[in-house]
């Protein structure tokens, strides 16, 4: 069985890197963020995908290194 990736949010904060957050269901786009360099996917995918450039971090999950801004 495939181990699934986790959330750029659960990554953020198993490492105590702050970030903002509110339904952690991809409704609120509270989490918006900007993504500086590499690709994110979503599993499953949020209400509404974020505008280009953007992702919300807590739905997605890196596909390759990634920089995010803050
Ligand atoms: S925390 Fe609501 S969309 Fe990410």
């Amino acid at each position: 069985m495939a181990r699934r990736r986790k959330t750029l949010l659960e990554l953020a904060e198993a490492c105590a890197v702050p970030t903002r957050w509110a339904c952690r269901s991809g409704v609120c786009h509270t989490c918006d963020t900007p993504l500086l360099a590499g690709t994110t996917t979503y599993d499953p995918g949020p209400l509404e995908p974020p505008s280009a450039g953007r992702t919300l971090v807590c739905r997605a999950r890196p596909e390759t290194d990634v920089v995010l801004d803050q």
